[in-house]
C-alpha cells in the first residue's frame, strides 16, 4: 500500500527516524497481519489512488453523471385544486424535464463504510407544460388554458454512498445509500391567471420537489449498475505480446482509508501459450506501505521485483533468450584471424575461418531490487561456432556470469528500463581445441557484452510493458523509485481526451 505524504502535514517528519517510525505505525494500522501473526498474501502490482486521484475521478463521475442525467423526464403530476373564488381546478403538469443541472461543489471521502461522493449546492433547470379546467355552475361548458413553465431547483444535495469490494478477481461496485434533496423551488409561469401560480405553487411545490429527488437518486443507482457491469467487464489478463500476459486479476478487497484507495491486482507475467505450464512459485507477499515524495500525486503505483522475475521466467521458457550471432561491430572478431594471438590454436586448426557465436541464457535472470537499486544476475553460455566448409563446429563454450544493474522509467505509460554491466566472470565450460587463456579472452568477452549483448537487451527494455492503467490516461508529472524489492511510482493522470470516461477503466 501506498500513501500520499502530503508536505504540509507530514513536513515536520522529514527525518528519516521519523519516518521509519511513520512506517512501521502505519504497517500495524494497515497489515493486521503485523499484530495477529497471520499473512495476508498480497498482490505484486498496487495501485493507490490518493486524495489527489480521487478527486480526479470523482469529477469525472460528477461530469459524467450531469451528462446521463439530462435530459431526465419526470412523471406527470395532476390534481384536483381547491382555488378561492374559482372553486376545483383540475390542473396537469407534463413534460416536466430537468435540462440543465450545474454542480457547484462535491466531495469524495473513502471510509470504513464505503466511499461516499457529496455534490451540495447544485442548481437544476426544468421546464414543463401545464394545463387546467374547471367549471362553474354559471359556466357548466367549462374553462380551459394551457402554456408552459420554467422551474428552478436550489440547493440541491445529492450524496451517495458506494461500497467497492472484490467479486472473485473483478471490482464490484455497489451502492449502498443514495440520496437527493431538494432545498428550494421557484416556478416562473408563462402565461396563465395570477391564481393558477399561487395554486401551482402550493399544490405541486413539493411534489414536483419529491419527484426531483426520486427521479435524480434513481437515475444515478441506474448509472452504477452500468459502471458496475463495466468494472465486471473488465479482463482479468491483459496481452503483453504474443508470448506473455500480465495477470490483472484483483487480489483482496479494496482498503478504503480516510485519505486513499489501494487496490492490488496479482500483477504476475504468465506464459499465453498454455502448453509451457507456470508452475513458478512466488512466495506470497505482504502488503506494505510506502511514500510518494514532494507533491500530491495522483496514484502510486508499486511494482514487486516479483512482476519482473516473473518476466524473467516466461521470456526464458518462451526461448526468447539466446542470439546466434554473426554480425558485430568488430567484425574482425568473428574471423579466427582476430583471435589469431589469444587462441593460435583455434587459427591453427582454422585459418580465416568465420566464427559465430550462439549466447544464450541458461537460467532465467534473476532480478532484485534494493533502495534505489535495480539488479539483475545473468548465466549465459557463449559458445563459439567455426564456419567451416559450410558446416558449423562448436569449439568451445565459455561460462559468464553477468551482474548488470538497471534503472526503470516510464516511457509513455509503459515501465521500461535499461541496464549497465556492472562486472562479469567466466569460466571454461568445455573446448574442442584446448585450454584457452581466459585472461586473454576477457577483453574480448568484454567488448562482446558491451557492443552486441547490452545493446540487444536494452532495446528490448526501452520498450518495457505497460502499466496496466485506465485505458484513455496517461500518466504526467512521473515519479519512480526503487526501495527494498519494490518500484514505486508516483504520478498524475490526465486524461487523452478530456472527460472520456467511457469506458471509465479498460486496460
Ligand atoms: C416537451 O418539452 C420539450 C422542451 O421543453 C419540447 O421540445 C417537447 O416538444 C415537449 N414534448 C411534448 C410532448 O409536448
Ligand atoms: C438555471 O437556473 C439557474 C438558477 O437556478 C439560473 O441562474 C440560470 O439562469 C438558469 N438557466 C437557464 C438556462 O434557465
Ligand atoms: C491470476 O491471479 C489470480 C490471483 O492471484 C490467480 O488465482 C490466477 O490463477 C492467476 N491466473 C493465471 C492464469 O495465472
Ligand atoms: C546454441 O547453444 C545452445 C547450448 O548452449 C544449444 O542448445 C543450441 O542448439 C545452439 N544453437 C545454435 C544455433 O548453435
Amino acid at each position: 500500500m501506498l500513501q500520499s505524504r502530503h508536505p504540509s502535514y507530514l513536513g515536520m517528519f522529514s527525518n528519516f527516524m521519523a519516518r521509519t517510525v511513520l512506517f512501521i505505525l502505519l504497517s500495524l494500522l494497515f497489515s493486521p497481519s503485523f499484530s495477529h501473526g497471520e499473512t495476508v498474501e498480497g498482490g505484486f502490482i498496487s495501485v493507490d489512488i490518493f486524495d489527489k486521484g480521487l478527486d480526479f475521478v470523482k469529477d469525472l463521475l460528477v461530469h459524467k453523471a450531469v451528462s446521463s442525467l439530462i435530459p431526465l423526464q419526470l412523471p406527470q403530476i395532476e390534481k384536483y385544486v381547491k382555488i378561492p373564488i374559482v372553486g376545483e381546478v383540475h390542473i396537469v403538469l407534463s413534460n416536466i424535464t430537468i435540462y440543465q443541472v450545474h454542480v457547484s461543489s462535491s466531495t469524495v471521502e473513502p471510509g470504513d463504510t464505503g466511499i461516499t461522493i457529496v455534490a451540495s449546492g447544485a442548481t437544476a433547470n426544468l421546464s414543463m407544460d401545464w394545463r387546467y379546467s374547471y367549471s362553474t355552475w354559471l359556466f357548466p361548458i367549462g374553462f380551459s388554458d394551457k402554456g408552459g413553465a420554467s422551474v428552478q431547483v436550489e440547493g440541491l444535495e445529492v450524496g451517495l454512498t458506494l461500497g467497492l469490494k472484490n467479486q472473485q478477481g473483478t471490482l464490484k461496485l455497489s451502492v449502498l445509500e443514495c440520496g437527493c434533496y431538494v432545498k428550494d423551488i421557484s416556478i416562473k409561469l408563462d402565461g396563465g391567471a395570477s391564481w393558477l401560480y399561487q395554486g401551482v405553487v402550493d399544490a405541486f411545490g413539493g411534489k414536483i420537489g419529491s419527484s426531483v429527488e426520486d427521479a435524480v437518486s434513481k437515475k444515478l443507482e441506474d448509472g452504477i449498475v452500468k459502471l458496475d457491469s463495466l468494472l465486471q467487464s473488465l479482463p482479468k489478463e491483459v496481452a503483453i505480446d504474443d508470448t506473455a500476459a500480465l495477470n490483472v486479476t484483483f487480489v483482496n478487497d479494496p482498503v478504503l482509508s480516510y485519505s486513499s484507495i489501494d487496490l492490488e491486482i496479482d500483477g504476475l507475467f504468465t506464459a499465453t501459450d498454455e502448453v509451457v505450464v507456470s508452475n513458478h512459485y512466488y512466495e506470497n507477499i505482504r502488503s506494505s506501505v510506502f511514500f510518494c515524495q514532494g507533491p500530491a500525486k495522483m496514484v502510486g503505483i508499486s511494482l514487486h521485483e516479483n512482476v519482473l522475475n516473473s518476466a524473467s521466467f516466461v521470456y526464458f521458457n518462451a526461448d526468447f533468450m539466446h542470439w546466434s550471432v554473426d554480425k558485430i561491430p568488430d567484425q574482425s572478431l568473428l574471423n579466427t584471424a582476430g583471435w589469431r594471438h589469444i587462441v593460435p590454436q583455434l587459427y591453427k586448426k582454422y585459418p580465416n575461418d568465420d566464427m559465430n557465436l550462439n549466447i544464450s541464457v541458461s537460467t532465467p535472470p534473476i532480478i532484485k531490487i534494493a533502495q534505489e537499486n535495480i539488479n539483475a544476475k545473468v548465466y549465459l553460455d557463449v559458445t563459439i561456432d567455426v564456419l567451416d566448409a559450410g558446416e558449423v563446429i562448436p569449439v568451445a563454450c565459455i561460462s559468464v556470469i553477468i551482474r548488470l544493474s538497471g534503472s526503470a522509467e516510464i516511457s509513455r505509460n509503459n515501465l521500461a528500463g535499461s541496464v549497465k554491466l556492472n562486472d562479469f566472470s567466466m569460466s571454461l565450460k568445455w573446448s574442442e581445441i584446448g585450454k584457452l587463456h581466459m585472461q586473454l579472452i576477457q577483453t574480448v568477452m568484454s567488448t562482446i557484452l558491451k557492443t552486441v549483448f547490452l545493446p540487444y537487451v536494452n532495446l528490448r527494455l526501452r520498450r518495457g510493458f505497460p502499466l496496466p492503467l485506465f485505458h484513455g490516461y496517461r500518466l504526467q508529472n512521473t515519479q519512480i523509485l526503487c526501495t527494498d524489492s519494490r518500484i514505486v511510482i508516483c504520478s498524475d493522470v490526465a486524461s487523452l481526451k478530456q472527460y472520456n470516461l467511457n469506458p471509465l477503466m479498460v486496460y
